[in-house]
């Protein structure tokens, strides 16, 4: 059975994350989306919220797993039996830090291959960063992000001003 590793930060999971987990289950039997637990990266929801997120808007999908991890990937990677890495391809300009982050994984834990799906047009310039700074201002992010997600991301905001 092969089981790949989707790794991201996910805050907020976004539209174009999830249709990446839909395709990646095409090349592997087994996905566990890894959510990164960087405290000293300054996050809007917890590893908790976006790992609970994920579950529910992937709740349809059996052989998706949602898991959080600490520490470098390929160790996470080790201990999930994963040799596969899937990362998504937006544009370019992601291409560079991309490359450099499969080498380095390879490089630590010489099993492990990245393999990168390419974002549908429709999703090529949705990121979670984007989604924030919109729904910070009051914007409509219905588009970016699945409906679950929607009203949690404006209630983060609510709660900060
Ligand atoms: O969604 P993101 O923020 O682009 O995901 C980045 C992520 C989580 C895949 C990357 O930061 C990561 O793998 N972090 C774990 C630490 C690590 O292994 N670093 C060495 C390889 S760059």
């Amino acid at each position: 059975m092969r089981r790949a590793i989707y790794p991201g930060s996910f805050d907020p999971i976004t539209l174009g994350h999830l249709d990446l987990i839909e395709r990646a289950l095409k090349i592997t039997d087994e996905l566990i989306v890894g959510v990164l637990n960087n405290n000293s990266k300054k996050a809007l929801f917890t590893p908790e919220e976006r790992v609970e997120m994920i579950k529910e808007v992937t709740s349809h999908l059996p052989n998706v797993k949602v898991v959080s991890f600490g520490g470098l990937l390929v160790d996470f990677a080790k201990e999930m039996e994963a040799d596969v890495i899937v990362r998504g391809l937006r544009a370019v300009t992601d291409f560079e830090y991309e490359l450099q982050m499969s080498q380095i994984n390879n490089a630590l834990y010489s099993e492990v291959d990245t393999v990168f799906l390419t974002t549908r047009l429709n999703y090529a310039y949705l990121s979670s960063t984007i989604t924030k700074e919109v729904a910070m201002m009051g914007g409509d992010i219905s588009k970016f992000v699945p409906p679950a997600i929607v009203d949690k991301v404006y209630d983060k905001y609510k709660k900060e001003s």
